[in-house]
């Protein structure tokens, strides 16, 4: 993704702390328009070397005129007006356009939050096939006010407290809306983004996932030499199985891709995926058992942390085994490593000032990895890192990765050691999880309800409680149902099942499951729960 076809219509997001500036990134991308961010205060070498053909100034929780204001590098506007390149400032991004070319902004008196009305004041420009007079619903965020403007810019609209709200100069090609357009909150915003970017800036739409495949191709290809050898871990899920996938299809056999069953898996979980890896994705996987290995290291541990600790150090210890083995059999070491990070692991944002962070550009460790050993010294190839996850999903089908896969609920990398509370190894705990999370689940994609929640699983509770099954007392164990919706994991809402659905699964859990009568569900959001009870 780094040539210069799809470069050369480069939305590029300069980022100054706005919640909103992922959002923005990704509704351009929607428009089929290839989009990327990068921290607002980024030298101007990083900005010219990636050639944009429209900037957008993001918002930001800063004033203008605070000491520490965040602002574009010295000779910003020198380069974008030699270079005819288009420029969009968003709320904060707007009152930097009207300070830095000789305009005047005010600590606020009319501060705006939220949803407010405005009204187009000049035909044509931004609003497109808008009039004069006509009104919207906006998302207002900002505190200081445009007082005056640069000369040779219009107002294109006001506030309905007459604050300024759109202004432009299409000469200079500068251009600035107060609100947010990229959120649903300002339900025309989209459309006014879409007539800036394609008849404003004539901006064409020709980023297509097909591209962003052979492109990552192309380059894995050039980075990985014609000898090399590369290594992948994968956990089951989206990521790593889409990243193994695409660099599978660019050096073929040369990828070594290593499953690791722990033990502490779902029901037939290793025969599905492995499935899945060898006759749809025909990917060269090696399998390890390592259930004993992980059990007899968890036994007798009952505290959460202390689990995830011992399950990534023994990923390490297999990782490293088959690391070794591999150039034993290859006579040369393996030289890169592949990684399923995504684009929101890497972007680099502009923190607050005085929030004690500094720009930063993390990448994921892999939760199944925990971390690799330090002597490894294995170059990183992360061909995803560009990509957002409904991306991820989308070069999935293209890649022929089963829909069904692509679909399913995320599952942490401790697997169900979170979900057996305290001692894993206790009884036969795991496979009473087991056969109440299979039910469950299946319930749930017999109903249709799969796809509309984020994650479900079964927690199996370290009590018992008294029965009756038949004609005898029973003292078994409880278990607890938990569906959630979400966006992203962050917060999360529990899911309402209607009464007959749950009363179905509950029935069927204590009568084709030894060793639970009775059946709980978790009704909490999160915040104050979080999604997993461990
Ligand atoms: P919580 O429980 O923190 O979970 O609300 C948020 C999301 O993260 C997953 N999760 C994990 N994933 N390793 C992982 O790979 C972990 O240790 C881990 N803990 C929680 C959880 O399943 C949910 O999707």
């Amino acid at each position: 993704m780094e040539s210069e076809t799809l470069k050369s219509n480069l939305v590029l997001i300069l980022d100054f702390g706005s919640q909103y500036t992922h959002l923005i990134t990704r509704r351009i991308r929607k428009l089929s328009i290839f989009s990327l961010c990068i921290s607002g205060t980024s030298p101007l070498k990083s900005i010219t070397e990636l050639n944009p053909r429209v900037i957008i100034l993001s918002g930001g929780p800063h004033s203008v005129h605070s000491t520490d204001a965040p602002c574009f590098p010295d000779g910003f506007i020198e380069y974008v007006e030699k270079n005819g390149i288009f420029v969009l400032g968003i709320c904060y991004g707007l009152q930097l356009i009207v300070q830095k070319l000789g305009g005047e902004v005010k600590v606020g008196e009319k501060q705006e939050y939220g949803r407010m009305e405005i009204v187009v004041e000049s035909d044509g420009g931004l609003f497109g096939t808008k009039r004069v007079g006509d009104k919207q619903s906006v998302w207002m965020s900002h505190g200081d006010e445009v007082v005056n403007l640069p000369s040779g810019f219009l107002v294109v609209a006001r506030s309905q407290q007459s604050a300024v709200a759109a202004i432009e100069n299409s000469l200079r090609k500068f251009y600035g809306l107060q609100y947010h357009p990229e959120v649903t909150h300002s339900p025309e915003g989209m459309e006014t983004l879409r007539h800036f970017l394609f008849n404003i800036c004539g901006i064409t739409a020709d980023w297509k996932m097909e591209d962003v495949m052979e492109e990552e191709i192309k380059v894995i290809k050039t980075v990985v030499g014609a000898k090399d050898h590369v290594i992948c871990a994968l956990s089951g899920g989206v990521d790593s199985t889409v990243a193994a996938t695409l660099v599978h299809k660019a050096i073929g056999d040369r990828l070594h891709c290593i499953f690791v069953d722990n033990g502490l898996l779902r029901f037939k979980e290793r025969e599905r995926v492995m499935e899945t890896f060898e006759s749809d994705l025909h990917l060269p996987v090696t399998c390890v058992d390592a259930t004993e290995q992980f059990l007899s290291k968890l036994k007798g541990v009952v505290d959460p942390e202390t689990k995830r600790k011992i399950i990534g150090k023994e990923f390490i210890c297999i990782f490293d085994e088959f690391a070794q083995e591999l150039e034993l059999k290859l006579e040369t070491k393996p030289v890169f490593l592949v990684q399923g990070t995504l684009y929101p692991d890497v972007i680099e944002s502009c923190p607050p000032p005085g929030s004690g962070r500094s720009h930063s550009h993390t990448i994921k460790s892999h939760h199944n990895v925990g971390g690799l050993p330090k002597d490894m010294k294995l170059k990183l190839i992360e061909p995803l890192k560009l990509l957002f996850k409904d991306e991820v999903r989308e070069l999935g089908k293209i890649l022929n990765v089963p829909e069904a896969f692509l679909k399913r609920h995320p599952f942490p990398g401790p697997g169900l050691a979170v979900r057996v509370l305290g001692d894993v190894t206790q009884g036969n705990a795991l496979d009473i999880l087991r056969q109440v999370d299979e039910i469950f689940i299946q319930s749930i994609k017999e109903a249709g309800l799969y796809d509309s929640i984020w994650q479900a699983f079964a927690v199996f509770l370290p009590i018992r409680s008294v029965g009756v099954q038949g004609d005898q007392r029973t003292h078994s164990h409880v278990v607890a149902l938990r569906a959630v919706t979400s966006q992203d994991g962050m917060t999360a809402d529990w899911y309402n099942f209607e009464h007959k659905f749950l009363d179905d699964v509950a029935r069927k859990i204590c009568n084709s499951v030894r060793g639970v009568n009775r059946v709980v569900q978790d009704i909490t959001s999160k915040p104050p729960s979080t999604i997993e009870w461990e």
